[in-house]
C-alpha cells in the first residue's frame, strides 16, 4: 500500500553535517568583495584575516588575552598542531565517545606513541567525567561528537586550578552551544560547521596557559613547518594576527566573513545558540512522538543540538544498515533532506544537522517525510520478503 507523501517540501533539503548548510542569505555574490588574485600578505589581504580573527571573538567571546589563529587543514590540522606542539610535558588522559575523538586516540598513542590513559564510551554514551583527571593531567576531548550526537553536558568537570591543559575538538560546538573559555586551554574548530562556510582553514584558539606551555616545552619529536607556532622558544605572534603560516584561500576567509556578518545579523552567539536549540527540539518532539525512531544519545543532557544522531527502533525491520540507507535514499531522491545518513563508523542510523544555518521551517517540512520515507520503506521491506 503506497503511503501518501506530505503536501509540503522544504525550502533548503540540506541537512549534511559538514560541510554544513550555507547561511540562508548566503549567495555567491556576496563574495564579489574577495581580495583574489592578491597577496594575502597585502594590506587587503591582511586586514581581512585580521577581521575573521577579531569577528571570531567578537561572536564567541572569547576573553582579549586569549590567541586566536587561522592554520591550515582544517579542523583537523588545528587538533593535529596542538597534539604535536603541546603533549609530551606531562600525563595524558585522551577521551573518546565517536569516531573523530577516536582518531585523536590513535594519533597520540601510535604516531606519537605517548602511553596516554585512554577512556572511551560507544555511540550513544560518553565517558565518566567524574574520573578525568584535569586537575593533573592534559585531557584532549571531543565537545560535540559529530558522529554519535553526544556531547559534554558542561565543564564542570574541568579545575579551575588545573596544572595540564585541556585540549577541546569543538568543531561542531563552536558558533551553537555556550564554550566556557576559562576552562578550555586550546579549542579548535573549522569554518564549514557552524557558521556554513567554506572548508579549507581551521582556526585554533589558546589560553595564556597554552601559550606558556608552548613557548616553555619542546616536544622530543620532529614539527613540520605548519604546525609550528613558536620560533627561538617564543609564540610566532604573526600567526594570531592575521600572518597566516602558508597561503590561506581569500575566497574562504570572504566566505567566513559574510557567514560572521550574518551571525551578528542573527543576534550573535546567543541567536545561533536559539537557532540551533529550536532545531534540534523539532527533531527531539518528533522522537517523542514516534516510537520507531529514537535519539542515539542515551542521557537527553548529552543530547547535540547540532549533530542529531537518530536509530530506528522498530521490531519489524530486518537489517538496520540497509534500512537505514534506504530511508536516506528515499529522502535524497525526493530532493527532501540530502547527506543524512549516519556516519560510515557509526551506528546505523541518520544524522540530521541542526546548526543555525538550518530553518526550522525546513526542518518541520522535512519531518513528515520522514515518516513517508520509514513507512515505504516498511512496506518495501514486507512486500520483499
Ligand atoms: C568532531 C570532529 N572533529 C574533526 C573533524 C574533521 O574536520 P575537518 O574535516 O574540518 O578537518 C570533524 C568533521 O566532521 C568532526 O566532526
Amino acid at each position: 500500500m503506497a503511503t501518501q507523501q506530505p503536501a509540503t517540501r522544504p525550502a533548503n533539503p540540506r541537512f549534511s553535517s559538514g560541510p554544513c548548510a550555507k547561511p540562508p542569505t548566503f549567495d555567491v555574490t556576496k563574495l564579489a568583495n574577495a581580495a583574489l588574485g592578491r597577496s594575502h600578505r597585502a594590506a587587503v589581504g591582511k586586514d581581512k584575516l585580521k577581521s575573521a580573527i577579531e569577528g571570531t571573538r567578537e561572536i564567541l567571546g572569547i576573553p582579549a588575552d586569549y590567541r586566536i589563529g587561522i592554520v591550515p587543514a582544517s579542523d583537523t590540522g588545528a587538533v593535529e598542531m596542538a597534539l604535536w606542539s603541546l603533549l609530551g610535558a606531562r600525563k595524558v588522559e585522551m577521551l573518546a565517545w565517536e569516531s573523530f575523538g577516536a582518531g585523536w586516540v590513535t594519533d597520540v598513542v601510535k604516531q606519537l606513541k605517548i602511553d596516554a590513559e585512554v577512556k572511551t564510551a560507544e555511540y550513544g554514551q560518553i565517558v565518566d567525567l567524574a574520573t578525568v583527571d584535569t586537575k593533573n593531567n592534559d585531557v584532549v576531548f571531543t565537545w560535540n561528537g559529530t558522529t554519535a550526537g553526544v556531547r559534554v553536558p558542561n565543564a564542570d568537570w574541568i579545575a579551575d586550578d588545573r596544572e595540564g591543559l585541556t585540549i577541546c575538538d569543538a568543531t561542531s560546538a563552536a558558533f551553537a552551544m555556550d564554550l566556557p573559555w576559562d576552562k578550555l586551554d586550546v579549542t579548535t574548530f573549522s569554518w564549514q560547521k557552524v557558521l556554513g562556510g567554506e572548508a579549507a582553514h581551521g582556526v585554533i584558539v589558546l589560553s595564556p596557559r597554552a601559550v606558556e606551555r608552548l613557548e616553555s616545552y619542546t616536544p622530543p619529536w620532529p614539527l613540520p613547518k605548519i604546525f609550528r607556532m613558536t620560533k627561538g622558544g617564543k609564540l610566532i605572534e604573526g600567526i594570531f594576527t592575521g600572518a597566516t603560516i602558508n597561503t590561506p584561500s581569500m575566497l574562504a576567509v570572504e566566505d567566513y566573513l559574510f557567514a560572521l556578518d550574518w551571525a551578528r545579523s542573527e543576534g550573535g552567539l546567543k541567536g545561533l545558540i536559539a537557532r540551533a536549540d529550536a532545531n534540534a527540539q523539532a527533531i527531539f518532539e518528533f522522537c517523542d512522538a514516534n516510537d520507531w525512531i529514537a535519539n542515539l544519545a542515551e542521557d537527553d543532557a548529552t543530547r547535540s543540538n547540532t549533530s542529531v544522531c537518530l536509530k530506528f527502533t522498530d521490531a519489524r525491520i530486518q537489517d538496520g544498515a540497509t534500512f537505514a540507507k534506504a530511508v536516506a535514499k528515499r529522502l535524497e531522491a525526493e530532493n527532501i533532506a540530502l547527506d543524512i545518513g549516519a556516519y560510515r563508523d557509526a551506528p546505523a542510523g541518520l544524522r540530521i544537522w541542526c546548526g543555525g544555518t538550518v530553518e526550522t521551517a525546513d526542518l518541520e517540512a522535512m519531518l513528515p517525510w520522514l515518516t513517508w520515507a520509514f513507512e515505504a520503506e516498511i512496506a518495501a521491506q514486507s512486500q520483499a520478503a
